[in-house]
C-alpha cells in the first residue's frame, strides 16, 4: 500500500472514531435529560402486548419512546398492514433503528421519528405503546387526553397512568425476569 492509500485509510478511521464519540456523547447527554434508558421490552412480552392490542388492517400504532423500533417491527411483522410509527429522541437507537429500516424489507418498515414524543401529535394512532417511566408516562397521558381519538388503545409497561383506571392488567411476570411484568390496557 501506497503512502497515499495509508493516510487515506487512517483519516477515514479518525472520521468513524470521531462519528463514533460524537453518537456515544449525543447518548449520553440523551440518557442523562431524559431520565429513562434504553431498555428494550423483554421478549415475554411481546405476545402479550399484540394479543392485547387486538389490530385491524387500518391500525395505527405509535411507540412512544420506540427506541430501535423493536418492538414496532415485531408488531409489523406479526400483522403487516398496519402502520407503525416510533418516537425516538437518543441519537444512537433511533440512528440503529433508521439504518435497520434502510435494510429491512418494504412491506416491513416502519417509521422512526427522532424528536421528543411529548412534541409529537397523536391524532392518527389508533394504539399507542409506552415503556419509560413513572413520571413521563403520567406526562404523556395528559397528552392522550388532549389528542387521541375516543376508541384509542394506550398500553403501558410496568409503569401505569396514576389518574386513569385501566380496562385490563395483564400479568406477563416470568420467574427468570424482573422486567416486564405488568402490561396496564387503558382506553381513551
Ligand atoms: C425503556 S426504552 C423502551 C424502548 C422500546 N419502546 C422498547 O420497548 O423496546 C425507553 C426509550 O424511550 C426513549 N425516550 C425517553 N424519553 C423520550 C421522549 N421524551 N421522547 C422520545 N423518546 C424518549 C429513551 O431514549 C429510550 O430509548
Amino acid at each position: 500500500m501506497s503512502i497515499f492509500m495509508a493516510h487515506v485509510v487512517i483519516f477515514v478511521l479518525q472520521i468513524v472514531q470521531l462519528v463514533i464519540c460524537i453518537f456515544i456523547v449525543l447518548d449520553f447527554y440523551g440518557s442523562m435529560k431524559l431520565r429513562v434508558p434504553y431498555l428494550s421490552v423483554r421478549k415475554h412480552v411481546l405476545l402479550h402486548l399484540y394479543r392485547e392490542f387486538n389490530f385491524s388492517s387500518e391500525s395505527v400504532v405509535y411507540d412512544l419512546g420506540a427506541g430501535h423500533g423493536r418492538v414496532l417491527s415485531y408488531l409489523k411483522k406479526l400483522s403487516p398492514t398496519i402502520t407503525a410509527v416510533g418516537v425516538e429522541f437518543a441519537p444512537l437507537p433511533w440512528f440503529i433503528g433508521t439504518m435497520r429500516q434502510f435494510f429491512s424489507q418494504k412491506e416491513q418498515r416502519i417509521t422512526l421519528l427522532y424528536g421528543d414524543a411529548q412534541k409529537v401529535l397523536l391524532t392518527p394512532a389508533t394504539h399507542v405503546f409506552m415503556y419509560l417511566s413513572q413520571k413521563l408516562t403520567n406526562k404523556l397521558a395528559e397528552k392522550c387526553v388532549k389528542e387521541l381519538k375516543p376508541g384509542t388503545v394506550v398500553i403501558t409497561c410496568d409503569f401505569f397512568i396514576e389518574n386513569k383506571e385501566p380496562i385490563k392488567v395483564v400479568d406477563c411476570s416470568v420467574p427468570t425476569e424482573r422486567l416486564g411484568r405488568k402490561l396496564y390496557v387503558y382506553q381513551y
